[in-house]
């Protein structure tokens, strides 16, 4: 949940060094402030001293900071955007934390879950504390081995061997990342449940909580296993486990294009990401079936014969990620005929679930990296069951720890509110439905054909909804003082109206929920009143007939009780029109299909309110994009 940068490059007075640490560091937290922004802080090593400065609040009191306060030049350096977990975001929770005696200096990601006792110890050695954290208490142990256990000597393997040995007294998830005074020409990083990838350059080596943190300096990656120490310099990148025993990371290339992380021209990365869906779609359909309409899903490394055998999905996965689930399993359940429980994460492994051999699990998560979604994966191969990723972060920890993996190509997702992942994720499940529809026989290959032939026009049918965005931004804008919104679906519809009513949530910070259109009557229907906004996700009247019906008498009830209803339906449907405030149509397509429509107006509606607010539609107030902690 935080961003954490570290970069080594050739001393100056050698060979001239191509970057400062400083302008590394900072481009590299620039990128990854989306995994955080309670604080921010850097620390470098330089005149046999480090030097480090932190600021709470936006990467932007960091700088004006830096520009008050200079940091003597140098060419190895660490640094860190923090999402508060164990104590406020204030300056002196700020990362990074200094120990002996303000020789080493180090940065966290994730949580200690014995800091509490770790740090009795310490305080009984007259170790004194300065912040509420659980990262001081690591760099407080980190800074005791290392002096009084090793005698601060390189020779006895320096702030590597600490490194290790602190990281066997360690419970809990962290990301770690240390430099000492003694050893200018070192960053020294270890990771156990929380991400952490290196970047190599010529004559300069780098550390990120994922690839954006150096993407502008190299493409070459190397991806770290669990419980792995990583020593990086100019020129060497060492790896070993905990206990010191040499170890081996993954090199693989970076896909991503720097530019493409960028906004495109879009006034926010929501906006852009919201117009990247077509492409999205597309990239995650590419490759994946061939002329004959055959599914060819070459990274699914399960053995066909298992997949047969399986009798039950569950998928795992929270917030957005959870709806796309939702979808999913309207589609799975139909074409496939197994059985689909959705569930999330967090309350997955405390209800005792019945996992066995012949359970798929299926997680879908953006960042790879949800703490929740991770362990109960975990749970669950534990109990026997193989385990697929749909994910969109190449080398990230669920997809590795995972049997197989399902990438969605939607490109970085740098917004925290997440859109183009979002129908990327369901893209993604439709095509994991249908090969498993395939393979055990339930679907002939014309139907699939068809299927895929269907999917393959979503692309240019978001884009005709894009190009009408304007009348919908409008709409937003002109609710701009609304104090709740409503959102009602039915079958596919269901999982659109909550995943509608979240974008409002996260973005807009107003009261916004999402219902069973069926299940208003049954209570909720109490909170319609004269003027409540109330969005109606109104399946095709080419569907069930009954289906169609039974919205439209929805329509009717909330409309009767005054309720300003705007409902999204699909052109032609005119029976809606009597019962509308406003009509936002969308291009024909199979029911099943409909969530990658019938999303998208209700994406930029929530953008358009939230923008007309003035809020911050990227980085919205107390949210992060990876939730790497439980
Ligand atoms: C999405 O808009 C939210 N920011 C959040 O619900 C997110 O979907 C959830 O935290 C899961 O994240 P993941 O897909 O990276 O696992």
């Amino acid at each position: 949940m935080c961003g954490i940068v570290g970069y080594v490059g050739r001393p100056s007075g050698q060979v001239s060094t191509e970057h400062q640490a400083l302008d590394v560091v900072l481009e590299g937290l620039r990128r990854l402030e989306y995994r955080g922004y309670d604080s921010a802080g850097i620390a470098v090593v330089a005149d046999g001293a480090i030097s480090s400065r932190k600021k709470s609040g936006k990467l932007s009191n960091l700088i004006a900071e830096l520009e008050a306060n200079p940091l003597p030049a140098a060419t190895t350096g660490i640094g860190h955007t923090r999402w508060a977990t164990h104590g406020g975001p204030t300056d002196q929770n700020a990362h990074p934390h200094l120990s002996d005696g303000g020789k080493l200096a180090l940065i966290h990601n994730g949580i200690i879950e014995n800091f509490a006792e770790l740090k009795q110890e310490l305080l009984e050695k007259g170790v004194t504390f300065q912040s509420e954290t659980d990262t001081e208490v690591a760099a407080a142990l980190l800074g005791d081995i290392y002096r009084n256990q090793l005698g601060g000597d390189k020779a006895n393997g320096g702030l590597t061997k600490a490194m290790q040995l602190a990281c066997q007294r360690l419970e809990g998830a962290f990301t770690l990342l240390a430099v000492h005074a003694d050893q200018p020409d070192v960053v020294v990083a270890a990771r156990r449940n929380s991400p952490l990838v290196v970047g190599l350059g010529e004559g300069e080596n780098f550390l990120g909580s994922d690839v954006s943190g150096f993407i502008d300096y190299t493409r070459r990656a190397v991806e770290l296993g669990q419980d792995q120490i990583v020593t990086i310099t100019a020129e060497s990148v060492e790896i070993t486990d905990f206990f010191g025993a040499p170890a081996e990371g993954k090199e693989y290339h970076v896909n991503w294009d720097p530019a493409s992380a960028e906004k495109g021209g879009f006034p926010s990365f929501m906006e852009k990401e919201i117009h990247d869906q077509p492409d999205a779609v597309l990239q995650t359909l590419l490759g994946r079936s061939d002329v004959d309409g055959k599914l060819t899903l070459d990274e699914l490394r399960i053995d066909p014969d298992l997949l047969k055998s399986v009798d039950k999905i569950i998928v795992l996965a929270c917030g957005t990620s959870a709806y796309a689930g939702q979808v999913a399993k309207y589609a799975i359940e139909r074409w496939c005929r197994i059985p689909t429980e959705v569930e999330l994460s967090h309350e997955f492994r405390y209800r005792d679930p019945i996992v066995d051999a012949q359970t798929l699990i299926v997680s879908i998560s953006q960042s790879g990296e949800t703490m929740d979604t991770l362990m109960a994966v975990r749970y669950a191969k534990e109990q026997g069951a193989k385990t697929v990723a749909i994910c969109n972060t190449n080398g990230s920890t669920i997809p590795r720890e995972s049997d197989a993996v399902l990438y969605t190509h939607a490109g970085p997702e740098i917004a925290v509110a997440s859109t183009k992942a979002f129908l990327a994720q369901i893209t993604a499940a439709y095509l994991l439905g249908l090969y498993l529809a395939q393979l055990r026989g339930n679907k002939f290959q014309g139907e699939i054909k068809d299927i895929l032939s269907d999917l393959g026009k979503i692309p240019e049918k978001v884009q005709s909804i894009l190009d009408d965005a304007a009348r919908i931004k409008e709409l937003g804008e002109s609710m701009v003082d609304a104090k709740s919104v409503l959102f009602l679906g039915r079958h596919v519809g269901f999982p659109v109206a909550m995943e509608g009513a979240l974008k409002l949530k996260e973005l807009a910070y107003i009261h916004a929920e999402g219902f069973a259109a069926g299940e208003l009557k049954h209570g909720p229907i109490a909170l319609i009143e004269e003027g409540q906004p109330v969005f109606v996700v109104v399946p095709s009247p080419r569907g069930r007939d009954s289906l169609h019906a039974k919205v439209v008498s929805n329509i009717q009830e909330v409309r009767a009780r005054g309720a300003k209803t705007i409902v999204i339906a699909e052109e032609g449907d005119d029976a809606v029109k009597a019962f509308a405030e406003h009509v936002i149509y969308i291009p024909e397509t199979p029911t099943l299909l409909a969530p990658l429509l019938t999303t998208v107006p209700l994406q930029i509606f929530a953008l358009a309110l939230a923008s007309a607010k003035g809020y911050d539609v990227d980085q919205p107030r107390n949210l992060a994009k990876s939730v790497t902690v439980e």
